[in-house]
């Protein structure tokens, strides 16, 4: 099934709790997206408020939502994030990649990072920067989407007492 991107979407109410939702469930599923499960919307809906707020055209971070083709359903998403410094202008941080979990595995999360790659690209962008966290195999994902690992901090991210993994920084050349 194919996807149909937006840059920049209508933040209504409905797309609001789409987003919440998406988050909560890919969370849930073992998603690396800030949170460690189990999570609900109560937790991640004032993450997400925070971040609505600082996106759209005109603000330092934008968002880029992917819909099901048929259907029309929230597929998945991502933010850009500027690093809100003169000298950091010229990339963006990816930030909340992710794809429903019922939608997983079928090239989504490639098509998704593609469509970030052809904005970055639009913009100007000399490159394209995210942070993961490490034993997840995440590597591997991004590697084949063009990404190369820049910086490794070990342990830098405690997921639970006795279970810090690494914090790990991929990096896609535009230029
Ligand atoms: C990471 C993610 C965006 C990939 O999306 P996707 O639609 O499953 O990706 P694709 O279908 O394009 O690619 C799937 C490939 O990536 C691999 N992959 C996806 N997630 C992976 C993970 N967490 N660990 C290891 N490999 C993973 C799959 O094994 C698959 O490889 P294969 O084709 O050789 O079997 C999606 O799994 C996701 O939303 N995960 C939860 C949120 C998350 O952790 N995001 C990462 C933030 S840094």
């Amino acid at each position: 099934m194919n996807l149909r991107f937006r840059l920049d979407p209508d933040l209504t109410p409905e797309l609001r709790a789409a987003v919440v939702e998406l988050w909560v469930r890919a969370s849930n599923a073992g998603g690396a997206v800030g949170f460690v499960p189990p999570v609900d919307a109560r937790q991640v809906r004032p993450v997400a408020e925070r971040q609505f707020a600082e996106v759209g055209p005109g603000q330092p971070d934008r968002l880029l939502v992917a819909y099901e083709e048929d259907g029309g359903r929230l597929a998945g998403l991502l933010f850009f994030a500027s690093m809100r410094f003169e000298l950091m202008e010229h990339w963006r941080l990816l930030k909340r990649v992710m794809v429903d979990p019922d939608l997983q595995g079928r090239g989504h999360g490639a098509a998704l990072l593609a469509e970030a790659e052809r904005v970055g690209r639009a913009w100007g962008l000399a490159g394209l920067k995210l942070t993961l966290r490490g034993g997840m195999g995440l590597e591997r994902f991004y590697a084949r989407c063009g990404y190369r690992e820049v910086g490794r901090v070990p342990g830098a991210i405690r997921v639970a007492d006795g279970d810090d993994r690494d914090d790990v920084t991929m990096w896609r050349e535009l230029r």
